[in-house]
């Protein structure tokens, strides 16, 4: 993920920026740079790969300059190179950005048949033309600023500094974090608190939609309206972390709000956003040949992989035969070298699914690996490697990665139904057009319903035992949800397919029961409301997780009902994940459990 830092400073900031940077190095980069502004002039100096690199060219080239802003880049729009490398330069307008512009082709477009010119092949960019392209036609930094953030639409968080005003930085947020620091005399910016630790531990925290002119002579905020708005200071306790939970209580909170950002990232090594096409590199696999597909993995993984077979059948057209690893290698299953495996792992080292993958090695089958460590064995032994880039996962309960592999597989899906001509070009482009608006649905969502999540579990924690119900993808979706809750809440939960209710759970339904439902207004939604109102029938206390379309069309009796935006069915999955990630997180934190580390459970199972 990209990392941001400014300073608004009383002597040169070069140096600092660059250390202040360092702090942010976990999170994953692959080029960096930093701009001040000297004698009235904007400069920068930028590196391909680590900061050390940056430090290099810093030493020969010194930077003077006592304000300025720093980026450690992720690549997303263009390759990681020095000149797709931040901060961008427009006229006199220098801008640091972490996050995805969604509508940045179309900007772009326009910009250019207006006589622009675009250096990079960033989404960036278009921040900074845009910026220049206002102050050209004579408005002020602020206004410009407040006219370009009612253009651009995506998650960001930006820092963006004036050659013309040597004092002053401006931010905004729109779903990425972003910290202001306040020292002796200066004024900070920061991706996080952790980064502003060396300077001050005094901080002001933008939320969603805010902006912000952070200059010495005050800091001020506004909403996306240009209203100005009040948000407090507070002090952080960001020094005491080495590696930083940022602003959050726990790893798995951080790694929930994360989402939006990580999976931007991730998608932008699958999908050409701007040509709204699937793209990524399959090694020796070849979609358009295969006959099917074997899939394998185990626990949270196993339920992506089991979300991934509905895409792979339903838009590849490609028959999937899915088990969790510690059946799939002893069943004998009868394969041929004409289908290929793929093996769904966060840490790449689960002995069973390794042991999977080399059974389905010696059938000749090729082998891909959607995994989070590109390092690990099982990537290792692998033909073709599909990361799934969701960076450092420390909370044992697993949020980012399931999101992020799930992202992955729905790419992997849409490019094998291109190769396969089993969807044309237009569907392709739509389902593709979906998955980039994800990020900021994300960011949307769990700013909306977090307080909702809060209240509901205080409600569960008293529960003993919780069925989550789903159709179609939601029902691998609801075995995530009981599978989180049981991991760190200690509640006992399954998660059924909700067809499959009165086949037998259904005699455990009392007053007492709760009944998460998990419903996006699909193909399948009255049938599940069908299968809830059987719950109602026998006083069953539903939790309803629908949308828009879906709450309007229900009437039945709910304890409570969680309202989602309305989404394509290809996003549904990943946008449901949230309340039931939170649900689960939010009711361990209230059962006082050790929710980074619950009981019993390991990051990496290593053996069998
Ligand atoms: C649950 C969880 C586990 C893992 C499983 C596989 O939250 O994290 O169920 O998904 O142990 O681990 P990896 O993905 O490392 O193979």
């Amino acid at each position: 993920m990209c990392g941001i830092v400014g300073i608004v400073g009383t002597g040169p900031v070069a140096e600092r920026l660059v250390d202040a940077l360092t702090r942010l190095e976990y999170r994953g980069y692959d080029s960096a740079g930093v701009a001040t502004i000297n004698e009235g002039k904007l400069d920068r100096r930028r590196a391909e790969g680590k900061l050390v690199n940056l430090r290099g060219v810093l030493a020969k080239e010194p930077l003077p300059g006592n304000i300025g802003i720093a980026h450690t880049r992720w690549a997303t729009h263009g390759v990681p190179n020095e000149t797709n490398a931040h901060p961008h330069f427009v006229d006199g307008v220098a801008v640091v950005h972490n996050g995805i512009i969604e509508n940045f082709a179309e900007i772009k477009q326009e910009l250019i048949a207006g006589g622009a010119t675009f250096e990079t092949q960033t989404d960036t960019e278009v921040v900074a033309q845009l910026l220049a392209r206002y102050r050209r036609e004579g408005l002020g930094r602020r206004q410009a600023m407040h006219e370009m953030l009612k253009r651009v639409t995506g998650a960001y968080a930006l820092a963006v500094m004036f050659e013309d005003d040597p004092s002053t930085l401006m931010a905004a947020r729109s779903g990425p974090p972003l910290a202001i620091g306040y020292g002796r005399g200066e004024v900070y910016l920061g991706s996080d608190a952790v980064a502003l630790s060396p300077f001050t531990n005094e901080v002001t925290y933008l939320h969603d939609g805010d902006w912000a002119i952070v200059g010495k002579d005050g800091v001020f905020i506004f909403d996306l309206s240009g209203s100005p708005v009040s948000r407090p200071r507070q002090i952080t306790q960001a020094a005491a972390y080495l590696v930083d939970k940022g602003n959050h209580r726990h790893f798995m909170e951080k790694e929930i709000y994360e989402q939006p950002e990580v999976i931007s990232h991730a998608l932008s090594h699958y999908v050409d956003f701007a040509e709204r096409r699937a793209r990524f590199d399959s090694g020796t696999i070849d979609f358009s040949k295969v006959t099917g597909l074997a899939m394998s993995a185990c626990g949270t993984a196993f339920l992506a992989a089991s979300i991934g077979k509905y895409w792979f059948e339903r838009y590849a057209r490609l028959p999937v035969e899915i088990d969790v690893a510690s059946e799939f290698r002893y069943r004998e299953m009868p394969l041929s070298p004409d289908q290929a495996a793929l093996f769904i792992s966060q840490s790449g080292e689960t002995a069973d699914t390794l042991a999977s993958l080399r059974y389905c090695k010696e059938q000749g089958l090729k082998i891909g690996a959607v995994v989070n460590v590109t390092e690990s064995t099982i990537a290792r032994e692998a033909d073709a490697i599909f990361p799934i880039l969701a960076g450092p996962e420390i909370g044992v309960a697993s949020t980012k990665a399931f999101t992020c592999q799930l992202a992955v597989l729905a790419s992997l899906a849409i490019g094998a139904a291109r190769a396969r001509g089993t969807i044309d070009e237009a569907t392709e482009k739509t389902l593709v057009r979906h998955l980039t608006e994800m990020p900021r649905i994300m960011s949307r969502v769990l700013n909306l319903i977090q307080p909702q999540m809060e209240a509901l579990s205080r409600e569960l924690s008293k529960c003993k035992d919780v069925l989550y119900i789903g159709r179609g993808t939601s029902y691998p979706l609801a075995m995530e949800g009981a599978l989180k809750l049981k991991e760190i809440s200690y509640i006992h939960a399954e998660g059924y397919a909700a067809g499959e209710l009165k086949h037998g759970p259904i005699a455990l339904i009392d007053e007492n029961m709760p009944v998460i439902v998990i419903a996006p207004h699909d193909r399948f939604f009255e049938k599940t409301v069908s299968n809830m109102q059987e719950v109602a029938a026998r006083g069953g206390r539903i939790i309803f997780i629908t949308d828009e379309k879906g709450a309007a069309a229900s009437t039945l009796p709910t304890v409570a009902t969680i309202v989602l935006p309305e989404v394509d069915e290809i996003i549904a999955p990943m946008i449901f994940s949230l309340p039931i990630q939170l649900l689960a997180y939010h009711t361990a934190v209230f059962m006082g459990t050790d929710v980074d580390q619950p009981r019993n459970l390991a990051k990496s199972v290593t053996v069998e």
